[in-house]
């Protein structure tokens, strides 16, 4: 088959390869782009060129420390690169049970469960605990794996309007009674910034009798004096039912978890599918996570110096004229308006050794389209200086700012 008729799969192929082959012609497409080298952590090679990383999840620059490294080859030597298949058959290893104990007590729950990625504990929690007849109302802006994990789930799909707690509630209200209801939404959204408002968001789940989860992908070692997450920020205790999280931004692995109550992580190890019918997590991976989550308690340096970082970055770039939303955050959109200008930023960026990365349409509503800037513990302030003035820059070129 090579896609060359006129039925909708070869339609929608053909289509994506023209926009791909425009955007690569124009030099403006920038995805896909092989990292050959990392550079004490805030710095990458990329095609030959050095550049300082301005779109890495490593929040706290824990990519490449020794200690975690160290874990990751101990694991190997002792227990190979693969398991014995899935979980629940002869894929669980020790490392497995120390990592979930670790993420458990750093989230102050009764016991957590983990996954091979993110994105599948997202799909694979909602889609077991919810099912026909039940409600879940989603945050507008959450992350597609919550998204599609509602979709799969079969239960009634509600999406209240970003941050809008008076939304929020009018759904709850209109759900009939006795039915069960999750609410889900990402503590720290991925495409803007900003962190969900749970002291609200929490009061209105007990007063309506709805589960709360919460996705702490960009929150974990983030939020709060200690990194502990969003709880931690807003100095709230157990307010989150489903404490969901990934081992892939500030943990440098790859992996998800949920933390919660024994009774929801024995069932959930027990019914959910990408648990019971996926291998495991590898060992250098667990034993990464396990190390990663120890060196954020021993070092809590790093989150005073993100937080100094992103307040640096943020500032100038206001500043300089830019709309950065309502990020408090790591995660610094750096609005642009079309697609283009979007397009036409980055490659002023990447060209001035910046490597930062723009999102657009349909990822983020038209006219809306962004650099999406990522600040992290590894860098120096000298180093955010520097790519503040290519961004403005460049900005001022193309007439953003
Ligand atoms: C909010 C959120 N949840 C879940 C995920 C998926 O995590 P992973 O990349 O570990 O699969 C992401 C990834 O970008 C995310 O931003």
């Amino acid at each position: 088959m090579d896609f060359d008729g006129d039925d909708s799969v070869a339609r929608r192929v053909q289509a994506f390869a023209a926009r791909f082959t425009e955007g690569k012609l124009n030099d403006l497409y920038f995805y896909n782009q092989a990292v050959a080298e990392i550079r004490g952590g805030s710095r990458v090679l990329v095609n030959g060129r050095e550049m300082g990383m301005y779109a890495s999840y490593s929040y706290l620059g824990l990519l490449g420390h020794p200690r975690i490294n160290e874990a990751a080859r101990k694991a190997v030597d002792k227990f190979g690169t693969g398991t014995n298949g899935v979980r629940t058959l002869a894929g669980t290893l020790t490392l497995h049970e120390e990592l979930e104990e670790t993420i458990a007590q750093f989230k102050e729950t009764e016991a957590a469960i983990t996954y091979t990625s993110g994105y599948v504990t997202n799909l694979t929690v909602i889609s077991t605990l919810m099912g026909r007849g039940d409600y879940v109302l989603s945050d507008k802006l959450n992350h597609a794996s919550i998204v599609d994990g509602c979709l799969m789930s079969g239960a009634e799909f509600r999406r209240f309007k970003h941050n809008d707690m008076i939304d929020l509630e009018h759904r709850l209200q209109q759900i009939p009674d006795g039915a069960a209801r999750l609410v889900v939404a990402d503590a720290v959204f991925s495409m803007d910034g900003d962190v969900i408002d749970l002291p609200r968001l929490s009061a209105l789940c007990r007063q309506y009798n709805a589960y709360l989860m919460i996705d702490e992908a960009h929150s974990l070692g983030v939020l709060g004096p200690t990194g502990h997450g969003i709880e931690e920020y807003y100095g709230l205790h157990n307010v989150v039912d489903i404490k969901m999280g990934t081992l892939s931004k500030t943990i440098p692995s790859v992996g998800g978890y949920v933390a919660g109550a024994q009774p929801l992580i024995d069932y959930l190890r027990h019914t959910t599918r990408a648990y019971i019918f996926s291998a495991a997590l590898p060992p250098a991976q667990a034993a990464a996570a396990n190390e990663a989550f120890k060196v954020i308690v021993d070092e809590p340096w790093r989150i005073a110096k993100l937080n100094r970082n992103t307040g640096l970055f943020i500032a100038g770039l206001r500043r300089a004229g830019f709309d950065t939303l309502l990020t408090t955050t790591a995660i610094v959109p750096v609005l642009c308006g079309s697609d283009e200008r979007a397009y036409a930023l980055t490659r002023e960026a990447q060209h001035h050794d910046v490597f930062v990365l723009p999102v657009v349409s349909p990822a983020v509503p038209d006219g809306q389209a962004r650099l999406r800037a990522t600040i992290t513990a590894a860098h120096e302030p000298q180093e955010i200086e520097h790519a503040m003035d290519v961004i403005s820059t460049a900005g001022r070129q193309i007439g953003i700012i």
